[in-house]
């Protein structure tokens, strides 16, 4: 790994073993970006750009070279309003009410290791010889406003990360009104465009389409990331699939507002930029002030989608996510918010704590409804105190008993909101995020607290460190149920308030990191509605996330598969529910429940007491097979198989590093009359050993042998079942 810079020809080679990225200082001024893909060796790289003259309407810069015209060189971080008229990736506002400016090349430092990013989530190193970075200084000499464009390439992954950090080094104050995190333009634009889109219920369904002329906007004005769109979008090759063609990955490390962009011009050229969305969103940067920009991560694969996300995989698993548990199995755990819902008391959570320790879970989690009066949604958010009419003797005693149970203890809080009706609120009106004058507006009867306010957050921490300290709590469920209204902030001057969803993000990022650093013995698990923020930001504070408030088992083909685009599977939370399902009301079996639910963190979410005896047999099957299988699913690679989104059937697979040991999930949603003999071709084994295949679908004895290679290029002979809703799983063990 390294970045070379070519003195001679003005050039910038950052690679490692699969990837390069070339950039290139053109004509003393401009940083034109040259390449991004599969490693090359750099042979010419000064040779590489394409420059032609074109017509009056793509002004030149240059009088004598007519041929240099910012509006077709392709750039990496582009201005407005001095001849480049495709989409700009940041944009000022002088005090003299203009907003033209022009970045020139200052100079670069490249360094070894890669910096922290202050008070925003970030991918890390542990040695620094495990990244190169390069910091490329640019300057818009008119109103002296210094960009600095960060870029790190790591050793061991597929990836480049870059951030942006903007220096008014002016006398005046200006404001950012777009502050994007990175911009690219492709030569040509022969690309589909894919992005996770959805709703609550239904996160990250996969979209792919042809990107035309105009341009394509992914984004959220929701103050989160989001259920509708996910803070990442790729470009594929038109041949790109699973496992082969070309797939440009670019995910955005950020939880609140977000757009992605991809714009076509008229030379058929693409640009892609991502970062906070600047809508609603300007930046006041008085003299000597500094803003930094959240991470960006560019992964290019030229093994198709999956080797994509095998390398977001890795890297977010393991220099993303952070603390003790991310390289710790994590807990089966039983959740009662679907057993119970509000409706609860100590005696009942006993009771299915007991169930839980019967069948062999490792966590009992007690979900919402334990503090204030929180007998409904409708109150009590902010009041963090334990309700005593449910918890008689406290959650010290309850805490005690569960952990009695051999159980560890987990709690759910929502603590970035407040309920209108709380003690809270009667003594902080003003602590929720609103606007003079204007309704505030409630969403799930409740506002949500002002983070962007150091005093808010800091009763936030004290809080919740409070009641963490008071009993052995191992697990946080840090929920978050609304998007922002009414975007505005009591401590902040008129001239600020389009900092307010920012800065809350700030406040929060700063909220968790003092919270997860004060306890790093709690495994920390997002959610926000299920998935409404499965992003990079919240990953880096909590290594796992709520998928989904949609716990049945065939929609959670179509999410976690989505999911796993980008985000490990390390990270998702996926649970067994009770039928019919509360979400959709279908009955499905219990195999296909739990293989499903397996696929990810494996849970419960039911009423445990309600097994029969039978039922809880296979409960404790489940939890025994998925303990054994756990490394391998946490861990493994994974390889998409056959995808819910094309057909009644879903595949997928994990390897193991050394592709010693593999797991396979086949799922079929319908039954199908008189079908195919299906089968099914594995992926990532190796074609020189053979395996051992078996799993509960053969029949006893029929663990039969077959070549890696057998595997991949014929494949697995398929089930062919009567009946909705069937699953299976087989085991392959590498016999030499
Ligand atoms: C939404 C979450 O996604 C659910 O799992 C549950 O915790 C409820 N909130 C509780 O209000």
């Amino acid at each position: 790994m390294k970045i070379q810079f070519d003195a001679t020809t003005q050039t910038f080679h950052l690679q490692n073993e699969k990837i390069s990225y070339i950039m290139q200082i053109v004509n003393g001024q401009y940083v034109a970006h040259v390449y991004w893909g599969a490693r090359i060796r750099g042979t010419n790289l000064g040779g590489l750009l394409a420059r032609r003259r074109r017509c009056s309407f793509s002004p030149s810069t240059d009088p004598s070279d007519l041929s240099l015209s910012l509006d077709t060189l392709p750039q990496e971080y582009p201005s407005y309003g001095t001849s480049d008229f495709r989409v700009p990736a940041y944009e000022i506002l002088l005090e003299n009410g203009t907003s033209a400016s022009e970045l020139v090349y200052d100079s670069h430092h490249i360094y070894l290791g890669k910096p922290r990013l202050n008070n925003l989530p970030s991918t890390y190193v542990e040695q620094e010889e495990e990244a190169q970075t390069l910091d490329m200084v640019m300057v818009d000499k008119a109103s002296q406003l210094k960009v600095i464009l960060t870029y790190t390439v790591f050793e061991a992954h597929a990836a480049i990360t870059r951030s942006v950090r903007f220096v008014n080094e002016g006398a005046a104050e200006l404001r950012l009104q777009r502050a994007l995190s990175m911009s690219i333009d492709f030569s040509h634009a022969s690309f589909d465009m894919l992005h996770l889109s959805g709703s609550w219920v239904r996160e990250r369904h996969m979209e792919r389409r042809p990107i035309a002329p105009g341009g394509h906007v992914v984004e959220s004005r929701r103050g989160a990331s989001s259920h509708s769109h996910n803070p990442f979008l790729a470009l594929l090759s038109k041949d790109c699939g699973e496992s082969h063609g070309e797939a440009y990955g670019i995910s955005l490390v950020y939880s609140g507002s977000f757009t992605a962009q991809v714009e076509v011009d008229p030379y058929d050229t693409a640009r892609v930029v991502m970062g906070i969305n600047p809508f609603d969103f300007s930046w006041l940067l008085a003299s000597g002030e500094s803003f930094q920009t959240p991470e960006t991560v560019l992964v290019y694969s030229n093994e198709g989608l999956g080797g994509m996300s095998r390398t977001y995989h890795h890297l977010y698993r393991t220099r993303l996510c952070r603390g003790m548990y991310r390289d710790q199995a994590r807990p089966v755990l039983v959740n009662n918010w679907e057993a119970t819902y509000f409706d609860f008391d100590a005696e009942k959570i006993i009771a299915i704590a007991e169930t839980a320790h019967e069948v062999g879970m490792d966590l009992l989690v007690l979900d919402d409804g334990w503090f204030g009066k929180r007998d409904h949604d409708r109150s009590s958010l902010g009041d963090w105190f334990v309700d005593l009419r449910k918890l008689p003797d406290g959650l010290e005693d309850l805490v005690r008993r569960v952990n009695e149970l051999q159980l560890k203890f987990g709690l759910w809080f929502e603590p970035e909101m407040i309920s209108p009706e709380s003690e809270l609120y009667r003594k902080h009106p003003d602590w929720c995020l609103h606007v003079p004058n204007r309704r505030r507006t409630q969403a799930r009867h409740q506002l949500i607290l002002d983070f962007s306010r150091e005093e808010v957050c800091d009763y936030i921490v004290e809080v919740l460190s409070a009641i963490l300290s008071s009993s052995p709590i191992a697990y946080v469920k840090w929920d978050m149920n609304r998007n922002m209204t009414e975007i505005g902030s009591a401590a902040l001057p008129p001239t600020r308030q389009r900092e307010t969803a920012h800065r809350y993000m700030l406040g929060l990022y700063r909220v968790m990191e003092q919270l997860t650093s004060a306890f790093p013995h709690i495994l920390f698990e997002s959610c926000s509605g299920g998935g409404g923020r499965f992003d990079p930001g919240m990953l880096h504070y909590m290594p796992q996330t709520w998928t989904s408030d949609n716990t049945d088992a065939v929609e959670r083909l179509k999410i976690q598969y989505g999911t796993s685009l980008v985000y490990p599977i390390s990270a998702m939370g996926a649970h067994v529910s009770a039928v019919p399902n509360h979400q959709v009301h279908r009955v499905t079996s219990m195999d296909i429940r739990g293989h499903a639910a397996m696929s990810g963190n494996f849970g419960y979410e039911l009423d445990l007491t309600k097994l029969t005896a039978e039922e809880k047999e296979t409960v404790r099957q489940q939890i025994a097979l998925y303990k054994e299988l756990r490394p391998l699913i946490q861990y493994g690679d994974f390889y998409r198989l056959l995808s819910p989104f094309e057909g009644n059937q879903t595949a997928w697979m994990y390897v193991s590093s050394e592709r010693s040991e593999a797991l396979v999930m086949y799922f079929q949603v319908l039954a199908e009359p008189n079908p195919p003999l299906r089968k099914l071709r594995l992926q990532g084994l190796d074609p020189n050993m053979d395996y051992s295949v078996s799993g509960d679908w053969l029949a006893d004895g029929e663990a039969s042998m077959y070549g890696g290679d057998e595997l991949v290029q014929i494949g697995l002979n398929l089930p062919q079942w009567k009946g909705d809703f069937r699953s299976c799983y087989y085991r392959l063990r590498a016999v030499r």
